[in-house]
């Protein structure tokens, strides 16, 4: 096993780096950077039969934020800090066109071993069975399956999905392992209370990976217009995701055991952020935003930083997985600190 080969249940990776899917996973162009970026793993912008979604992606819009919630330019300048609020909708391609893209894609991953991952979002469960079935037959190796996307309650009726109920995620999963050889990894809602339970109900219904957690949801209001920035609520994330994933990857391998392989996405910038979500329990990670927004340099940085960071502590990606989430404790656990919250208030307050 090489430095930052890691296994997502029967697959391997050669690192734990997933370019995940957003608009720079329309085009060839886009795949086939990402693939010779060096990622472990490329999934395709993901699709699905409703017209309204891919309609959605005709009227999307993008602003790059920054800490003081103004609009800064996009590019690979970008500062990592940047924050990106989206209202995004499915790959234009009608599916015929989708699958033969994927299987292009494919042959060209497997010459870099790289895994090409299609991705389908849920719109109507018997469509997602039928799209399976043909991802399968035409020999593709894995299945992402997204039914925990940001915007169910914002876009068009039945577009998309977001899935919060542990029952539900259980049986949209098992609808689809029934049917399908090939493992498939269940992309899940971070609009969730209880993601650690999704995750379980994912994974006991025989998903091989639970994908943890989409993005949450924001309204920016602009203070010059006085209007929702975008016209809307939209899809919300940024660097600052990261210790709130890393959270629930560490609940969810508490609750569903090691064994299971989690893969980590929202939030993560760089190679330090994979290593991070790896400690908390990720066997694998996604960066969408930050490809997006910099370019595909930000993978090749991520698995250089990632290396780097391996090589100096002495160990493998593999071995990073989950130490973090094993040695945390509960508030019971610590030791009482004599006065210590007095040094974090204004004097007067001492
Ligand atoms: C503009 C945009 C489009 C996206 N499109 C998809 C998509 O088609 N399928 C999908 O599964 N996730 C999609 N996502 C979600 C990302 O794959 C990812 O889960 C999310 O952005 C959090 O990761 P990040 O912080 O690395 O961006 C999209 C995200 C953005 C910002």
């Amino acid at each position: 096993m090489t430095r930052l080969e890691t296994r997502i249940g029967q697959m391997r990776l050669k690192n734990p780096v997933i370019a995940a899917p957003a608009e720079h996973m329309i085009t060839d162009g886009g795949l086939r950077a990402a693939i010779e970026a060096g990622a472990g793993a490329v999934v395709v912008k993901s699709t699905n039969e409703n017209i309204a979604a891919k309609a959605q992606l005709r009227a999307a819009e993008y602003v790059a934020l920054d800490s003081h919630w103004s609009p800064v330019s996009w590019g690979s300048q970008a500062d990592p800090a940047t924050m990106i609020l989206s209202r995004s909708g499915l790959h234009p391609l009608g599916f015929e066109n989708w699958l033969e893209q994927c299987l292009t894609h494919d042959r060209i991953a497997r010459a870099h071993d790289c895994l090409l991952v299609p991705s389908l979002v849920l719109a109507d469960l018997d469509h997602a069975i039928e799209m399976a079935l043909a991802v399968q037959q035409a020999g593709l190796r894995v299945l992402e399956f997204n039914i925990g996307t940001p915007y169910a309650r914002e876009a068009a009726n039945g577009a998309v999905t977001t899935e919060t109920a542990a029952e539900r995620v259980a049986m949209l999963t098992r609808a689809l392992t029934d049917r399908l050889e090939i493992p498939v990894w269940v992309k899940l809602t971070g609009q969730s209370n209880d993601v650690p339970q999704l995750a379980r109900a994912a994974t006991e219904a025989g998903a091989q990976s639970a994908i943890v957690a989409g993005r949450l949801l924001g309204m920016l209001p602009d203070l010059n217009t006085q209007k929702p920035m975008l016209g809307t609520s939209g899809g919300f994330g940024g660097f600052w995701n990261l210790p709130l994933t890393c959270h629930w990857l560490a609940l969810c391998r508490a609750m569903i055991g090691s064994e299971v392989p989690l893969i980590g996405i929202n939030g993560i910038t760089g190679g330090h952020d994979v290593a991070r979500a790896m400690l908390a329990g990720a066997s694998a990670t996604g960066l969408a935003s930050a490809v997006m927004l910099r370019g595909f340099n930000v993978i090749v940085e991520s698995i250089e930083t990632l290396d780097t960071y391996c090589q100096a502590k002495g160990t493998t990606a593999a071995e990073l997985i989950g130490r973090a989430a094993d040695a945390r404790k509960t508030f019971a656990d610590m030791p009482e600190l004599d006065a210590h919250w007095q040094h974090f208030v204004p004097p007067q307050s001492r």
